[in-house]
C-alpha cells in the first residue's frame, strides 16, 4: 500500500527528489495530509463542489476527495481509514489504473466511469457484514431508477444488470479487530459515460452502460450526488437493524432468484442449482439436483438459464 501511496504522490508531483529518496524514513501518517491536500485540489471533470452542493446527507461524502488518477480508490480509501477520517468519507477518481474487481479480477476504469469507495465505521459483527454488501446494491439500483433507467436488477451478491448485461459491480473490504468490523471499504463502479467498445472484446456481450441504456452522456456529479444520498438512507436502515426492508428491496429487484445457475464457492467447489432465495443474513439459498438446500456465502454465481 506504501508503494501505491507513494506512486499517487509521485504522479502529483508533491515529492521532491530527495524526499523521494529520503521516503523510508518519512511517517507514515505525513503521507496521510498529502494524500489529503492532493484530493482537494481542483479536478477536470469529477467535481467536488457539484457533488457536495446540495448534497442532502448527515455524513456520507461530507468529507469527500478526488482524484484524476490513482490505482485504486479502494486502496486510498483503506489508507485513508486508518489515518483520521469521519465516517462516510468518500473517495473518487476519474480513472483507476490497478481497480480491484471480486474475486482478485481486475476492472476497467478508464475515465467517463464513476469510481468511488466509501469509508464506514459501523462497528458491528461480522455475520452482518453481507447485509452491508446488498444494502449498496439496492442504493445503486435506486439511484438508477431515479435517473430513468427502467427495472435495474441486482445479481447476487451485487452486480447490477439492465437487460442481463453488467452496468457495476461492488467491492466490499472489511478491516477487522476481534470480530468486528471496524471500518468497511465499499467500492462502487459504475459504467457511467463510456461506450461498450471500450471494454476488453471478451467483456463486451456482457456489459453495458448508462450512455447506451440512455442514449446519451450524463452528469457524473449528479449521478454520484443522487447515489450518496440512497446510499445514506439504506445503511441508516442498516444501522437501525431495518434488514427486512433491504431484503425485501434487495429480493424486489433480483435477478437471481428463479434462475437455474453455476456455483463456484472458494477453493473450487462446483455445482449446479436452482436459486430458491436469499435469507437473512444475506446468503443464497439454492436448491442442489438432488434436493439438497445450501446456503452460499461468499463465492460466484454463473447463470445458467
Ligand atoms: C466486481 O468485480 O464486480 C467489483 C468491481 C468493483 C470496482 C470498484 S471501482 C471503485 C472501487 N475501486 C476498486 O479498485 N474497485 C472498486
Amino acid at each position: 500500500m506504501r508503494e501505491e501511496i507513494v506512486k499517487l504522490l509521485e504522479r502529483e508531483n508533491k515529492l521532491s527528489d530527495d524526499a523521494l529518496s529520503e521516503i523510508k524514513n518519512i511517517e507514515i501518517n505525513d503521507f496521510s495530509n498529502i494524500v489529503k491536500e492532493v484530493g482537494n485540489e481542483e479536478t477536470d471533470y469529477i467535481k467536488k463542489s457539484e457533488i457536495q452542493k446540495d448534497l442532502n446527507t448527515q455524513y456520507i461524502g461530507k468529507e469527500l476527495y478526488v482524484f484524476k488518477e490513482v490505482a485504486s480508490t479502494n486502496t486510498v480509501a483503506k489508507f485513508l481509514s486508518m489515518h483520521n477520517v469521519a465516517n462516510g468519507t468518500v473517495v473518487i477518481s476519474e480513472k483507476q489504473t490497478q481497480a480491484k474487481g471480486r474475486s482478485g479480477k481486475s476492472w476497467e476504469s478508464p475515465l467517463g466511469g464513476v469510481w468511488l469507495s466509501i469509508i464506514l465505521k459501523p462497528n458491528v459483527d461480522q455475520s452482518k457484514f453481507p447485509m452491508i454488501t446488498l444494502a449498496t446494491g439496492v442504493a445503486v439500483a435506486k439511484t438508477l431508477e431515479k435517473i430513468g433507467v427502467e427495472e435495474p436488477e441486482i445479481k447476487w451478491p451485487n452486480d447490477i444488470m439492465i437487460n442481463g448485461k453488467k452496468i457495476c459491480g461492488i467491492l466490499t473490504e472489511a478491516i477487522a479487530k476481534f470480530n468486528t468490523v471496524e471500518n468497511v471499504i465499499i467500492g462502487v463502479g459504475i459504467d457511467a459515460n463510456l461506450d461498450v467498445s471500450q471494454f476488453p472484446k471478451e467483456l463486451q456481450a456482457g456489459t453495458t452502460t448508462l450512455k447506451e441504456e440512455l442514449k446519451r452522456e450524463g452528469n457524473e456529479n449528479l449521478l454520484i450526488k443522487i447515489f450518496l444520498e440512497e446510499f445514506e438512507k439504506i445503511s441508516e436502515l442498516f444501522n437501525h437493524e431495518g434488514y427486512e426492508v433491504i431484503l425485501k428491496e434487495w429480493r424486489k429487484r433480483s435477478y437471481s432468484i428463479g434462475k437455474i445457475v453455476e456455483v463456484r464457492e472458494p477453493f473450487n467447489t462446483y455445482y449446479d442449482g436452482y436459486v430458491v432465495g436469499i435469507n437473512k443474513e444475506g446468503a443464497l439459498i439454492v436448491e442442489k439436483i438432488d434436493g439438497t438446500l445450501k446456503k452460499v456465502i461468499s463465492g460466484e454465481c454463473i447463470i445458467k438459464n
